[in-house]
């Protein structure tokens, strides 16, 4: 690996002998290997032709195929001028072969190094097709179960965010600030979407973003910073305005928050086509004033479109845009390419014939595995699961023996390869009679009676219902967070003929299970889980493992909450839940509370906490208080849980939440098991933006330690803050 030094003084050697196109064509990237030219612009010449005038810096959704990365990467080094090879990307969300549960998913495991790892695999079978960078993680938090990208993020709270976001740029970049980039196994990696995507107005995707600089700072920005901090090597503006003006064409997204406040100083690639969008935004009148904005705010790289190649000269040439700006791209863009080790082999990724040997590896499948179980959530259970050894299982509904478990987001060649829910049941030593009755909007010819047929002589119904991929991710906001109608119909049914009725829900976000939180008697919520889905569910039902996923985003009762999330302002009228009043925040027709809240889980286990403690009342300004308690396994089933660490900022210079997460630890425990655990709060976590600057404020803090955030059956602790 090259020292710093070295790449600085090799990147200003090679910008020396650049001219201002060959620097434009390092700011362009490629749209897609299989559209004829960049950007889909089938007017625009041939990607080849492209590459080889060096108008392309880096290419995306090559097609996990080291030959073509090869083929391009030879045109690259050996027909342009000055050699320069590609950076070629790809969306590695949740997997790239080996497929892990979706993000949402993973992170209601509360376990970030088990994610690190998950991530540390996808970039070495990513890596073995070419891929060199990942435009993962995807950091937004999202309120919004109708947004379809829910799917894509961790949930609502910023602290289970940020934790996650450091693991996965760990993970994906070998270490902190990307110490494993250049070893050939490991990925240079892109937070995104900067910032405030997930507030998308109405959950519709794309729609328009107000968020407040207080809320933007406390709530959408840490996670970025996390991301930052760890050595994240590239940033993705948003599609959405912040403050009128899209990401990527904002100098105060661009500069004043990510570089200047975060501390940036990595690559920053613009969203799919998002320069050319700001003409839809009414942001530039047309192409030339797209380029113009989007470069002088300090856009690196231009995504899928060629207004950069197109107008950047000119406009350097009559001073619009100051080449010192495109200086600054280009030294950033070449310093990665060093950092990756392709500016001295650059088919360092490149390792044809050794797929076979890495993808879906045993040691991949049995992480995906373990992750996807501790992705699971159980909801509800009156003592229907664990299913008993040997019994009778009618599973029924559309996602019983289907291989739609990895999600949106994910190229795996390996589709045939996903473990439905009735391999990993029949495996599992359980006689299974399976039927469909649905597709996942469509009955059956007679699907409904031929389940209700098998009901009748099974011990118990396993009902797999939910969305298919195509229901969340980029583009697939829902109005209607349901599940559709016609499983519905076999829900009933199932419901009627009086056997116990165990739910099982593969989805990309939170869905409407008020139903099924009345009428199943179990109520397992698998997400999507990938690869390894029958078997994870299939261990979790059998009572092989013990469900320990815990909720990272409320499941609302009824759309008519949403957004409904548990760090919410306390507002000047705050309703207990319970009582009559009327002049107070709540609804004339329902409850303010989620169906599920943020934390929540079961286990077959039961757990208690005793000894909640403080390591003192008072709290300097350089302390950090430790907080202990007694967690105990009171059943005779080992198992383990989340504990998780909330405070509350009574009086402040801002409203504050009702409560924050600020640490949260598992817990493993054996039968009967009882263990001190320690969590803590340092002043950093208790650091607010006022919305013009982030202060610490003297005062008193409420403290709850819980395994939710929600019924938290212990007295409040408080210390106080000098
Ligand atoms: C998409 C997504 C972004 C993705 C990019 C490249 O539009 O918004 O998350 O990384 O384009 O595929």
């Amino acid at each position: 690996m090259r020292t710093p030094e070295e790449i600085d003084r090799l990147v200003e050697e090679l910008l020396s002998r650049m001219t201002l196109e060959e620097k434009i064509g390092q700011m362009v990237q490629s749209a897609g290997l299989d559209t004829a030219a960049i950007g889909g612009d089938l007017d625009a010449a041939p990607l080849e032709e492209e590459i080889a005038n060096g108008r392309v810096g880096t290419a995306i959704y090559i097609q996990a195929d080291a030959k073509l990365a090869r083929r391009l990467q030879s045109i690259a080094v050996e027909k342009s001028r000055l050699g320069i090879p590609l950076i070629f990307c790809q969306d590695v969300i949740h997997g790239f072969q080996t497929v892990f549960p979706i993000p949402l998913g993973w992170s209601c495991s509360f376990d970030p190094e088990l994610v690190r790892r998950a991530v540390e695999i996808s970039a070495k079978e990513a890596t073995r097709a070419g891929v060199m960078l990942a435009f993962s993680p995807m950091l937004d938090i999202a309120r919004d179960p109708r947004w379809g990208r829910v799917s894509e993020g961790a949930g609502e709270d910023p602290c289970l965010d940020a934790r996650l976001a450091r693991a996965q740029v760990m993970g994906y970049q070998g270490g902190e600030d990307g110490a494993g980039l250049g070893d050939g196994e490991h990925v240079a990696c892109c937070l995104k979407h900067f910032v405030g995507y997930g507030a998308a107005e109405g959950g519709r995707d794309y729609n328009t973003v107000e968020i407040s600089p207080s809320t933007l700072h406390n709530v959408y920005l840490p996670p970025f910073k996390a991301g930052v901090d760890a050595g994240a090597a590239m940033v993705m503006p948003s599609f959405n305005l912040v403050d009128g003006v899209s990401s990527a064409a904002s100098p105060y997204v661009l500069q004043t928050l990510l570089r200047q406040e975060l501390g940036f100083d990595g690559v920053i690639v613009s969203d799919y086509a998002a320069v050319v969008e700001t003409i839809a935004h009414g942001l530039a009148q047309d192409g030339r004033e797209a380029a113009l904005r989007c470069a002088n705010a300090g856009l690196d790289i231009e995504m899928a479109t060629d207004l950069f190649n197109r107008e950047l000269p000119r406009l350097v040439m009559e001073g619009k845009v100051p080449e010192a700006i495109i200086d600054g791209a280009v030294r950033r863009i070449l310093a990665l390419k060093y950092r990756l080790g392709i500016m001295d082999d650059p088919y360092l990724y490149m390792h044809e014939g050794e797929e076979k040997a890495v993808y879906l590896a045993p040691e991949h499948l049995e992480t995906a595995r373990c992750l996807a179980r501790e992705s699971c959530v159980l909801l509800k259970n009156d003592g229907a699961l664990p299913l008993k050894e040997g019994a009778k299982i009618a599973l029924v509904g559309p996602c019983a023996d289907s291989k739609d478990q990895l999600g949106p987001w994910q190229f795996s060649a390996f589709k045939e390869r996903t473990v439905t829910l009735r391999q990993g049941l029949e495996e599992r030593g359980y006689a299974v009679s399976c039927e469909p009755a649905t597709t996942i909007f469509e009955p059956l010819e007679g699907g409904v009676a031929r389940a209700v047929a098998l009901a009748r002589d099974c011990d118990a119904i396993v009902l797999a219902v939910g969305e298919d991929m195509t229901m969340s991710g980029e583009a697939a906001s829902r109005q209607n967070i349901v599940i559709p109608e016609a499983q519905m119909a076999l829900a009933e049914a199932m419901r009627a003929t009086g056997k116990p009725l165990v739910t099982v829900v593969t989805c990309g976000r939170p869905l409407l299970l008020d139903w099924f939180e009345r009428h199943s008697n179990a109520l397992l919520c698998g997400w999507f889980p990938g690869t390894e889905a029958g078997h994870a569910l299939a261990d979790l039902l059998s009572g092989d493992h013990n469900p320990s996923g815990r909720l990272s985003i409320s499941f609302p009762r009824h759309a008519g909450q949403i957004p409904v999330y548990y760090n919410h302002m306390p507002t000047g009228r705050p309703w207990n839940g319970i009582s009559d009043e009327k002049f107070v925040s709540r609804y004339l027709d329902g409850p303010n509370d989620p169906l599920y809240p943020f934390g929540y889980g079961l286990s077959y286990s039961s757990f208690k906490l005793a000894e909640v403690s403080l390591s003192s009342g008072r709290m300097t300004r350089e302390d950090t208080l430790a907080v202990t308690a007694k967690v105990r396994n009171t059943s005779s089933v080992p198992g383990a849980t989340v504990l998780q660490l909330y405070v509350h900022d009574v009086a402040a210079r801002v409203s504050r939440p009702v409560k924050e997460l600020k640490d949260f630890v598992r817990v493993d425990l054996d039968a009967h098991q009882e263990r001190t655990v320690t969590l803590h709060i340092a002043p950093e976590d208790l650091r607010f933006h006022d919305g013009r600057d982030w202060v610490l404020v003297s005062g008193r803090f409420e403290v709850f330690v819980w395994f939710s955030s929600a019924d938290c059956d212990l007295e409040k602790l408080e210390f106080t803050l000098e």
